[in-house]
């Protein structure tokens, strides 16, 4: 018999399920349904919308679990953070499947699950620096050895994700922006200018407010092509991240540095840690590409953690926290 952790999320616009294999320390299964299609015409996430499409795809998805409910052995789910309407939809499910297989239910912090998407099939690598990017949170972590997580550096306005998401709304190209904004940036000519946000500043604090709104006026000043523009934004946007990093980077001297989220899979970043890492003899840790966006992969992984530790919570009073933060240091 196998020992599975199912692991649900719709914490955003993915409704996702996953089975983390307890005895061989693999995920063997995973699917998601992602709502970015249904949201891109909108340029960005509608909570009614999103909550609706959970609603319709959940059953369906947990209809191809059933073959395997009797290896079930514990139930994960996303509770924090997130938009409370699609939260709510997966931890209802969650709540009365752990009623009706009588097994017990697993809260988890959905940026602690994206922590564990670079550890889905091994033990972590704690203890270590983190840099969380994702379409609501842009962090810097430290993580130490038992896995207690502080936040160093984090965005007071928009995060890195968002605003890649909003100069591919203002050029009219739809949803989720970062692949966009990415592609674009490839065949850029002659980069445009922006300044890096904070560069003087001794703050240890994310802003990207004010190269969204510069890109807004690069767009309407008809001066460069959107290729040039979302390239000078891009390597604003990815050069604010690394200098704010790098020095926080000289004071902590990690030996083990991960990126997570779904604005990991920024190539132009992740060559840019590749540097900061190999300059500091660190290694460097990435979620499988597949796995940098939202999924419930990551959750069951997580939950494995708090299964393991037997912290449990009760189905009949468990609440989402939409706006749960992790600590500052
Ligand atoms: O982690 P995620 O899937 O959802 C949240 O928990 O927010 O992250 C989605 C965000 C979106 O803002 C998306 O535009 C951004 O990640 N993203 C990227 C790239 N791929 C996805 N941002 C920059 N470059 C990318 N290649
Ligand atoms: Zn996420």
């Amino acid at each position: 018999m196998s020992k599975f952790i199912l692991g649900i999320e719709s914490s955003c616009d993915d409704s996702a399920t996953a089975l983390f294999d307890i005895e061989s320390f693999r995920i063997v299964y995973h699917r998601k349904i992602t709502q970015e299609l249904d949201h891109a015409k909108y340029g960005g996430v509608v909570p009614e919308l999103a909550a609706r499409l959970h609603t319709a795809a959940l059953p369906g998805l947990l209809e191809e679990l059933k073959p395997h409910f009797g290896d079930i052995v514990a139930i994960a789910v996303t509770n924090e953070p997130g938009l409370s309407v699609s939260l709510i939809s997966g931890v209802s499910m969650a709540k009365a499947l752990s009623i009706a297989l009588d097994k017990p239910l697993i809260a988890v912090n959905h940026l602690i699950g994206h922590i564990y998407s670079m550890f889905l099939d091994s033990q972590n690598a704690f203890p270590m620096g983190v840099l969380l990017v994702s379409g609501g949170h842009t962090m810097v972590l430290d993580i130490a050895e038992n896995g207690e997580i502080s936040v160093l550096c984090a965005t007071g306005d928009d995060s890195f994700g968002e605003s890649f998401d909003k100069v591919a709304k203002m050029m009219g190209l739809g949803y989720p922006g970062g692949k966009i904004i990415e592609n674009l940036a490839k065949n850029a000519d002659n980069p445009s200018k922006f300044t890096i946000p904070l560069l003087h500043d001794k703050r240890l604090e994310y802003s990207f407010s004010g190269l969204k709104n510069a890109a807004r006026i690069q767009i309407s000043e008809n001066l460069h092509s959107y290729k040039d523009i979302a390239a000078g934004f891009q390597n604003a946007a990815v050069c604010h991240i690394m200098d704010k990093l790098g020095k926080i980077y000289a004071q902590k001297k990690w030996q083990r540095f991960g990126v997570v989220g779904g604005a990991s899979a920024n190539m132009l970043l992740r060559e840019k840690l590749e540097i900061l890492a190999q300059n500091h003899g660190a290694k460097l840790f990435f979620a499988p590409l597949e796995y940098c966006s939202d999924n419930a992969a990551m959750i069951a992984r997580a939950g494995y953690e708090k299964y393991a530790k037997g912290d449990f919570s009760d189905a009949l009073s468990l609440d989402i926290s939409p706006r749960s933060e992790l600590k500052f240091a």
